[in-house]
């Protein structure tokens, strides 16, 4: 059996001068639920079209299984679709709305009932098969929508913001839905969304796009963690950068200095880390640690005074000046400790300190 089940190699699509992917290889592993994740109009849906067909690219390759496909037309591909606007037929039933593609494959009656029975049992919906889709509830109709996409067994499911004209509670009791219904199921799955948390909850992989090409390819906590670009620390919701230069490497210890604002800020190093190079550093808010002023000094702790607090219910949130012109935000767990004007020391522990090397 080949190693992936979808590959697109150096895939490049034109809409005349625009370049909506551009040189794009993407590798996705069988039984992998894979996210394309990344800004409107960043080239998704493009990408997802040339693994269905409907896009055949002006370069490159896409392979299926270990077949290649490039010119295969959409039918032959064996791939379940689900879209953003997924409108059911209101004149069918449900029954009728998964019966629907088998029909085109012109499966025999017996067959088909037994097989769209599996699909309903499969969406836990086998009781409404007599029910029209305004009979139903939004997210009953999303899942009949999976439903037909799955009825005939594809190799592949491709869901293009699938829940986005969902409200925003629905859309969050979907998600675990689809990524159940996924296990269950074994099958190779693309998600493409727009929204980060729903590609950090579902996905085994997210491959964050960034204007038609890919930034970084990861598992949801890679991508979290350990962001490889201004772009994606950005897009995954890190918006709070300080540019600062690498003042020293240590080898041994592992670690390095950068110079941020006045403060010397021990991080781990990586291979590329040189002297002189300005950096981009960041580090969560939940991850710094907020300490009493009479704490020790010590590597990374820092003195400070609470410009601001605010309380969050579950969390406080701090705005820490650490310097002229540096604030940090913090955020702690549970009630506030400590007050407005109040000194403080704050602590960033060095395996949170993340920089990018520009
Ligand atoms: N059929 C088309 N003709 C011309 N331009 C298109 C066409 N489809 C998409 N585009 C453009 O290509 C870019 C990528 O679009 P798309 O793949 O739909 O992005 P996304 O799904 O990430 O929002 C956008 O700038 C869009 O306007
Ligand atoms: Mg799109």
């Amino acid at each position: 059996m080949p190693d992936y089940m979808i590959e697109l190699r150096d895939v490049t699509k034109r809409y005349g001068d625009l370049v909506a992917n551009d040189n794009v290889t993407l590798q996705i592993r069988r039984g992998e639920l894979m996210t394309l994740l990344g800004p409107s109009g960043c080239g998704k849906t493009t990408a997802l079209r040339c693994i269905t067909g409907h896009n055949i690219p002006d370069e490159g390759r896409v392979f299926i299984d270990g077949e290649d496909v490039t010119d295969v037309p959409t039918y032959k591909r064996e791939l379940g679709m689900v879209f953003q606007s997924f409108a059911l037929f209101p004149h069918m039933t449900v029954f009728g709305n998964v019966e629907f593609p088998l029909m085109i494959r012109r499966m025999n009656k017996a067959e088909r009932r037994e097989w769209v029975m599996d699909a309903l049992r499969m969406i836990r919906m086998e009781e409404y098969e007599d029910h029209y889709p305004r009979q139903i509830s939004g997210g009953q109709q999303q899942r009949v929508g999976l439903a037909r996409a799955l009825v005939y067994r594809p190799k592949v499911l491709l869901l293009d913001e699938p829940l986005s004209n969902l409200d925003a509670k629905l859309r969050e009791e979907m998600r675990f839905e689809i990524r159940d219904l996924i296990d269950r199921l074994g099958i190779t799955a693309v998600y493409v969304t727009h929204d980060q948390a729903e590609a950090l909850a579902l996905s085994d992989r997210v491959a964050v796009r960034n204007a038609g090409h890919i930034e970084q390819v990861g598992m949801p906590d890679e991508i979290y963690d350990l962001p490889q670009t201004r772009f994606v620390a950005d897009f995954i919701g890190l918006s709070e950068f300080l540019a600062g230069t690498l003042s020293a490497v240590h080898t041994e210890e592992r670690t390095a200095t950068v110079a941020v604002d006045g403060l010397e800020i021990h991080v781990p190093a990586t291979p590329e880390m040189a002297p002189g190079r300005k950096v981009l550093f960041f580090i969560r808010p939940n991850d710094i640690e907020l300490l009493p002023a009479s704490q020790e000094s010590g590597i990374n702790v820092f003195v400070g005074v609470v410009e601001k607090k605010t309380y969050l219910g579950d969390r406080s949130d701090y705005r820490v000046r650490v310097s002229e012109g540096l604030e940090l935000r913090v955020q702690t767990d549970g009630k506030v400790r400590f007050e407005e004007g109040e000194n403080v020391k704050v602590h960033l522990p060095i395996p949170h300190c993340r920089v990018i090397v520009e």
